[in-house]
C-alpha cells in the first residue's frame, strides 16, 4: 500500500531555541493504525501540530495524501480529523450541539448532519447523555465527545494526541475499542500519539518510538520486542555506583548474557535463559559482597524497548482513579 503519510528530515525549532523535532524521517501507510511512543516533551505534540498545518515547520519535507504541507494545507484540513491534548468542547453546549456545530464549520448539508451526528453519539457511547451540557461531562465523556466531533466530516486520516492520558482504565477500553473499529470497518488511517506502552502495543500496526526529539526506534510492537531478542533481568544494587561496574563485568562472563546495559534500577541484563541465569547471578554477587536490593525477570516489553534505546523508562502520566464522589460517598 502506498504512503498516505510522507516525513523526511523533519525539523522544529521554536521561537526560544527548543529544538523540539530534531531530524525524523518516517511514513504511514494509507489504512494503517500508526503509533508515536514516547514520555512527556518528547516531541508528539509537535509533530502532530505540523501535520495537521496547525504548525509551520522549520525544515524538511512533509506530505500528507499526496499533498506538500506548505502548498496544500486547505486541502490537507478537508480530509484529516484532529482531536488535540487539550480538549475542545465548548461546555455551554450540549454533546449533540458540539458535534453539529462542528459539521457547520466542515459545512456538511444541513440533511445530512442530524443522521451523522446520531451515529457519532451511537459510536462513542454518548446517546444518553447527548442533550446535557458538556460542561458536566466527566473529562471520559468529554475526549469521548471531541473524538466525535473530529470524526463528524468522515477523515480519512484521524490524528489524535494521547487520546487517552489521564483517563480512567474504563473509558481507555473503550475508546480503544472505537479506534480498533474505525480502523478495521472504515479504513480509517489512524495516526496517534501515547505516553501508554499498552497503548502502542495494543492498537499500534506500526509504531515510532520518540525521545528528544528523536525517533530511538520504530517498527511493529512485535518487531520491537523481537529486536531485544531476550528476556530480561533487572537488578537493583544497594550500592549501584559503587558496585555497578563489578557486577557488570561478572554478569558478562555467564553463558547466555547478550547484553548490559545501566538502568534505573541499575542494570538491566539481557539474557536467553534469564529463568535460569538469576540464581547464578544472586550466588555470583553474593560472593563479591554486593547486595541486592531486587531482581525482577521479565519478557520483552516496549518498555525494555524504550529502555534499550535510551537506558530510562517511559513515565507515563498515572491513571485518573474515578472519584469517590461519582459513587455518592462524598459528605
Ligand atoms: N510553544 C513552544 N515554545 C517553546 N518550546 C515548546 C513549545 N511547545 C513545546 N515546547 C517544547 O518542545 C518540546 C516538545 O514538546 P511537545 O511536542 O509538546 O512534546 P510531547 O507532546 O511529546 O509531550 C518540549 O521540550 C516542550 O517543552
Ligand atoms: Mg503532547
Amino acid at each position: 500500500m502506498s504512503d498516505i503519510i510522507s516525513v523526511k528530515n523533519l525539523v522544529e525549532v521554536y521561537s526560544d531555541g527548543t529544538k523540539a523535532v530534531d531530524d525524523i524521517t518516517f511514513n504511514v501507510k494509507e489504512g494503517e493504525f500508526f503509533g508515536f511512543l514516547g514520555p512527556n516533551g518528547a516531541g508528539k505534540s509537535t509533530t502532530i501540530k505540523i501535520l495537521t498545518t496547525l504548525l509551520r515547520k522549520t525544515s524538511g519535507t512533509v506530505t500528507v495524501a499526496g499533498h506538500d504541507i506548505s502548498s496544500g494545507a486547505p486541502a490537507i484540513r478537508k480530509i484529516i480529523g484532529v482531536q488535540s491534548q487539550e480538549t475542545t468542547v465548548d461546555g455551554d453546549l450540549t454533546g449533540r450541539e458540539n458535534i453539529t456545530l462542528q459539521g457547520h464549520f466542515q459545512q456538511i448539508e444541513g440533511s445530512k448532519i442530524k443522521k451523522r451526528v446520531n451515529e457519532l453519539l451511537q459510536l462513542v457511547g454518548l446517546e444518553s447523555a447527548a442533550d446535557k451540557r458538556a460542561r458536566n461531562f466527566s473529562s471520559g465523556m468529554k475526549k469521548r465527545l471531541d473524538l466525535a466531533t473530529a470524526l463528524i466530516h468522515e477523515p480519512k486520516i484521524l490524528f489524535l494526541d494521547e487520546p487517552t492520558t489521564g483517563l480512567d482504565p474504563q473509558s481507555r477500553v473503550a475508546i480503544w475499542s472505537y479506534l480498533e473499529k474505525l480502523n478495521k470497518e472504515e479504513g480509517t488511517t489512524i495516526f496517534l500519539t501515547t505516553q501508554y506502552l499498552e497503548e502502542a502495543d495494543k492498537l499500534c500496526k506500526r509504531l515510532a518510538i520518540i525521545d528528544f526529539g528523536k525517533i530511538v526506534a520504530s517498527g511493529s510492537p512485535d518487531e520491537l520486542k523481537r529486536e531485544i531478542g531476550a528476556d530480561s533481568i533487572k537488578i537493583g544494587l544497594e550500592n549501584c555506583e559503587r558496585d555497578r561496574e563489578n557486577a557488570k563485568s561478572i554478569i558478562k562472563t555467564m553463558t547466555g548474557v547478550k547484553e548490559i546495559i545501566n538502568s534505573e534500577e541499575c542494570i538491566n541484563v539481557y539474557a536467553q535463559n534469564a529463568s535460569s541465569l538469576i540464581a547464578d547471578i544472586v550466588r555470583a554477587l553474593d560472593s563479591l559482597d554486593i547486595r541486592l536490593t531486587s531482581v525482577t525477570f521479565s519478557q520483552p516489553s516496549l518498555d525494555d524497548v524504550f529502555t534499550k534505546h535510551t537506558g530510562r523508562k517511559i513515565r507515563a502520566e498515572q491513571l485518573v482513579k474515578a472519584p469517590s464522589a461519582m459513587f455518592g460517598r462524598r459528605r
